[in-house]
């Protein structure tokens, strides 16, 4: 018997291995449990999170190459998120998906895990839960949908139904066109096909080093996902000898790697609260002001939706992920690792841009300084962030006078009422959308615009959250503002009228309103009342524990890594 964890519970000739094993065989050969190394796919497909619902096809990939490679594959499904479907927000569940595939992990005979996810939260939590049991683990991204069209135009999956349905509002699209549309958006297998959260987090993974190099991109219905995914379980049996890690592979130099990347990509707000929650996890120390200091001159690279025009499979065909990320090699930490035991920029090597319409060369960037800006002041004293990729020009610069809702709810009462005091100056804030006081901290800074501006051809206004914003949406919208109107932050005595003075460029975001006149206001009541917890299961935990967006709104207890020893043995 080798040296393999799984070695723990198979090793030897007592009752207890006996049962261990006897209960395993089921179909299993004796040598199955000779020391050779037993391999979890941590597999989140699921009929309820539909753009994972191919991952079972990809499991049985991962398995002919863990078997291949001499090992046993052995499929364990794990919390899954359908981002369509889950509600409140799939964010409240993030956390308890990773606390979930941790335990899970650490609590069987496992001695590497292959994590198969796609949609929004899936990555991140599986990310997490692999640095947090620091079992050697390898990513292999489910891939985007192939690119729908509709009436001969393609259909951005996400950014377009925003776009559309604004235009139902705005009564220049007919509701009967619009759910036309329905049928065309999602034409393959696979996620969001924009730069959205799940193909940011794809080409995040892939920069921190977890994937193998180049696949993050390859579509969900594309044959090289399976042969990457066959790849990947050969990998997790040679890093189960090697005894390859996620604390050996995500140093604070794959963190400035991914940061460049997001950056350059024009990816989600949202893996900023992912990879501040993953650096907590492996106690990297990372901050948000290193998303700006590392990512904010990057160039913009990738013309894709939300912030331009192609889709996923553009990019993929353009050269993908590696070809962006040779762009910018002198920016890319040379010694960082991957999965594979490599450095990553050895992948830029070989990789080269074949259309330069979809990924653009250094000296012609889509934008100049593409990343992420965090913005501080009264409103925010624990910062904000900003797309200024996403984000209107002339709205970078901006005073207005503030137009307060107090929730979701509010908002969805008073946003279209013609009386609603409101112009295209105003900037609308939406508070009551945190971690604890959604809670889970939704995605819904994106405030939609009132309708009598949408009729006057208004298309963008300065927004202001505490919640956060879908990767796949645009607009100037301030979001992740901490602290929390619900913990307390200053957004909660925002008052309609104030003047609030929003400087991209200063990095500023302020209430123009005396300090003392600040200092003496208390939220209101009906503001306060809409945060009582609840008393009960994991949102009661959830409230109880959960970080600022700053933070990563991780779970206070679960930051730093617990490692991959179990507890207590009952047998
Ligand atoms: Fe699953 Fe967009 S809804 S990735």
């Amino acid at each position: 018997m080798g040296s393999q964890r799984s070695a723990q519970w198979y090793a030897g000739t007592d009752r207890n291995a006996y049962i261990h094993r006897a209960w395993m065989r089921r179909g299993l050969p004796a040598h199955a449990f000779d020391g050779r190394p037993h391999i979890a796919i941590a597999n989140t497909a699921s009929d309820l999170a539909p753009c994972n619902t191919h991952l079972n096809e990809v499991a049985e990939s991962v398995k002919q190459g863990v078997w291949e490679a001499g090992g046993v594959p052995l499929n364990l499904p794990v919390v899954s998120l359908g981002e369509t479907l889950v509600k409140p927000t799939a964010m409240l569940w993030r956390n308890m998906a990773a606390m979930a595939a941790e335990e899970l992990l650490r609590a069987n005979p496992v001695d590497a895990t292959v994590l198969l996810g796609g949609c929004d939260k899936t990555i991140p939590a599986l990310l997490m839960a692999a640095a947090s049991v620091d079992l050697p683990a390898v990513v292999v991204p489910g891939g985007p949908m192939l690119t729908g069209t509709f009436r001969g135009e393609p259909l951005g999956c996400g950014t377009d139904v925003w776009r559309l349905s604004e235009e139902v509002r705005a009564g220049t699209l007919s509701e009967q066109a619009f759910l036309a549309s329905e049928s065309s958006m999602i034409r393959s297998r696979g996620h969001c096909n924009t730069m959205g959260t799940a193909s940011t987090m794809a080409c995040v993974a892939e920069a921190l080093g977890m994937t193998i190099p180049g696949v993050a991109g390859t579509p969900a219905a594309d044959s090289r996902l399976l042969e990457s995914a066959h790849a990947a379980g050969r990998l997790a049996v040679e890093m189960a000898a090697e005894d390859r890690r996620p604390s050996r592979v995500l140093t604070r130099g794959s963190f400035r790697n991914a940061i460049v990347a997001l950056a350059a990509i024009g990816g989600s707000t949202n893996a900023v609260v992912h990879l501040l929650a993953l650096a907590g996890r492996l106690g990297v120390e990372l901050g948000l002001d290193d998303f700006d200091r590392l990512g904010s001159g990057v160039p913009l690279l990738v013309d894709l939706q939300p912030a331009g025009r192609h889709l996923m499979e553009d990019l993929h065909r353009a050269g993908g992920l590696l070809a962006v990320l040779r762009e910018v090699e002198d920016l890319l930490d040379p010694e960082a690792s991957t999965v594979t035991g490599d450095p990553l920029v050895k992948y830029l090597v070989g990789a080269r841009i074949w259309d330069e319409t979809v990924i653009r060369r250094r000296a012609e960037p889509l934008r100049e300084h593409a990343g992420i800006a965090v913005l501080r002041g009264n409103l925010a004293p624990s910062g904000a962030v900003i797309k200024p990729a996403a984000a209107s020009p002339h709205l970078l610069r901006h005073r207005g006078r503030a137009v307060v809702f107090d929730s979701v709810e509010d908002l969805r009462a008073r946003i279209d009422d013609p009386g609603l005091d409101v112009d295209e100056s105003s900037v609308l804030v939406l508070r009551g959308c945190g971690p604890r006081g959604y809670p889970g901290m939704p995605e819904v800074a994106n405030v939609p615009l009132p309708a009598k501006l949408l009729k006057q051809g208004v298309r963008d206004m300065v927004r202001i959250c505490d919640g956060r914003m879908s990767g796949t949406a645009y607009g100037t919208v301030v979001l992740h503002t901490a602290p929390e109107a619900a913990a307390g932050g200053p957004l909660g005595i925002v008052e309609n009228g104030d003047p609030v003075v929003l400087d991209v460029a200063a990095r500023c975001l302020d209430l123009d309103v005396p300090a003392d006149d600040l200092a003496r206001r208390r939220p209101s009541a009906a503001m306060t009342a809409a945060f009582a917890a609840p008393l009960r299961g994991w949102e009661r935990l959830y409230i109880d524990h959960v970080m600022q967006a700053d933070q990563g709104a991780d779970l206070d207890f679960l930051i730093g890594s617990s490692g991959s020893k179990v507890s207590r043995d009952s047998h």
